[in-house]
């Protein structure tokens, strides 16, 4: 495997995001670990990440330094660069240009390393740099092997005498889309390089989880938390294959999930051979969120109730599953401890504390695309790995203002046909997420000659990569029109159907 060491650059996780897409194992850890940690990884090749800090100032952050003595190639990314420059003898200081953004590479094909196996079939080239530090003096037995217009010593290698250590240096980042030959950086260092087989795949990594959680939990039982979406789900099959039966999965029918979701998700988990109990708590919820019109009342209504009911189920579990994935883990490894990691807004995260929980978070080094691949080598249904995200107080922050059951009847069935129409097009996977909201104003209107005075009911339908900006979707009219015109047929109590244009930011995707 290759080990990346954090320094705490926010692309470390794109660094390993490469490595995988390569075809190759990669795990993150922190800057300090330990070299006799490191030794048991038994890695084939390390790479030492970008950071924010400065080399040389109080706040560096140096790795142990028996890691340039492993015998084990070692690749250094802008501050890993300045780590390697320091280490052999080399001097980094503040730049008197910093350089942000696109610049254009000149591989030294001249030098004694003018066949340096790091650029083998990269042209001069566009790259990106973020840096503030650079290199000023090389280390002795080092040669440059790239420069761009303000960093002559933009990548470095040991040569000569000091060739077999194989280390090299890189001041841009070959993680990033725009470093247009940065994979194939990646791929010379590790394949032609290191010589690592590219051979990662959800198969492999699913196998490797499979000792892990078994080795992590022992025989001890587990419980999980299943809401229907894609991550809860693929890390409780995953656990499920490592212990069977001692996984104990509990789905929370909270009265605020979409038409027939408890059915449905039982009938496609069930198969797969979970261990899994449904909680039906819509009365009580529904009965504690009576005339909560206000948004964050609601949310903190729904989160202490799911964990009452939660704590419930838990008897002598001694671990809790959460499928938190890489984009959940806020802040680097290096820079905080793993316990303070997790997503406050995670639905069960205050439950591991309390219950004296240990978690298990076997998908936590994973990207969402990767977490379906795994779920699909599982044989987990296609219709749940690639569903919508769905927020954890469901339908309550989408019927805007006080809910009840009769409200959330039908906001259910106009949402399920909006859902199945897109579905139906071919429009279901070009957006990131489409639903309803159920207004809480009438209007007026008329109906086989009567006039009619019910409710309104917004489509909301996005295109975004993350959920942290968004835009409308400009779904077609003629789709548009189809829905709406089903929806006032087909749904008692809507009589006006409104398509929301607004992007995030200023609006939010959900409406409360
Ligand atoms: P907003 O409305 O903040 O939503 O633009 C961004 C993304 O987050 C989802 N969302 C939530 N997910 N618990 C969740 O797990 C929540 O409380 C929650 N609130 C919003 C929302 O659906 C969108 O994808």
């Amino acid at each position: 495997s290759v080990l990346v060491l954090d320094f705490g650059s926010q692309y470390t996780q794109l660094i390993a995001r490469r490595i995988r897409e390569i075809g190759i194992y990669s795990e993150i850890i922190p800057y300090s670990t330990p070299l006799d940690t490191i030794k048991e990884h038994k890695p084939g090749a390390i790479i030492l990440s970008g950071g924010p800090n400065s080399v040389y100032g109080e706040d560096a952050l140096l790795p142990d330094k028996g890691i340039f003595s492993l015998g084990v190639p070692i690749l250094g990314i802008c501050y890993g660069l300045q780590v390697i420059a320091t280490h052999f003898g080399g001097e980094v200081a503040v730049s008197s240009k910093q350089e942000f953004g696109r610049a254009k590479i000149l591989v030294d094909r001249e030098n004694d390393v003018a066949a340096s196996r790091l650029f083998s079939d990269i042209p001069d080239s566009d790259v990106w740099m973020s840096h503030g530090d650079k290199v000023v003096r090389m280390p002795e037995g080092f040669s440059i092997t790239a420069s761009s217009g303000n960093s002559e010593m933009c990548a470095i290698e040991a040569t000569g005498s000091k060739a077999a250590l194989k280390v090299y240096g890189l001041q841009f980042h070959p993680e990033v889309q725009h470093s247009l030959y940065g994979k194939q950086l990646l791929s010379n260092f590790l394949i032609d390089i290191a010589g690592l087989k590219p051979d990662w795949s959800p198969k492999s990594f699913i196998e490797h989880q499979i000792e892990e959680i078994r080795k992590t939990a022992g025989n001890a039982t587990v419980i999980c938390g299943i809401s229907g979406g894609v991550d809860s789900t693929v890390a409780a099959v995953l656990v499920s294959k490592a212990i069977g039966k001692k996984l104990h999965c509990v789905f929370v029918n909270n009265g605020l999930l979409r038409k027939n979701e408890g059915e449905k998700v039982m009938s496609i988990l069930k198969p797969l051979g979970l261990n899994i109990t449904m909680v039906d708590a819509e009365e009580i919820f529904l009965k504690r969120l009576k005339s909560v019109a206000s948004p964050e009342k609601k949310r903190k209504i729904i989160g202490r109730t799911f964990i009452h009911i939660f704590e419930e189920q838990i008897h002598e579990e001694k671990f809790l599953v959460q499928g938190t994935l890489y984009p959940d883990v806020i802040e680097s490894v290096s820079v905080k401890g793993p316990s303070e990691t997790i997503k406050s807004h995670h639905n069960v995260g205050g439950l591991p504390k309390r219950m004296k929980l240990k978690l298990i978070e076997p998908l936590r080094e994973l990207f969402k695309d990767e977490v379906r691949a795994v779920g699909r080598e599982l044989g987990i249904d296609e219709d749940i790995l690639m569903r919508h995200p769905f927020p954890g107080p469901g339908l309550a922050v989408r019927v805007l203002g006080s809910l009840t059951k009769e409200r959330l009847d039908i906001l259910r069935d106009a949402d399920e046909i909006f859902l199945e129409e897109l579905k139906k097009q071919n429009l279901y996977q070009q957006v990131w997420q489409a639903f309803s909201v159920l207004l809480p104003v009438q209007s007026v209107g008329v109906m086989g000659d009567k006039r009619t005075y019910e409710n309104v009911l917004a489509l909301r339908a996005v295109e975004s990569s993350d959920g942290m900006t968004a835009d409308w979707a400009h779904l077609p009219h003629e789709f548009l029109s189809h829905v709406s015109n089903r929806i006032i047929n087909e749904v008692r109590g809507i009589n006006r159907v409104a398509y929301d244009i607004s992007s995030k930011p200023p609006a939010t995707i959900e409406w409360e």
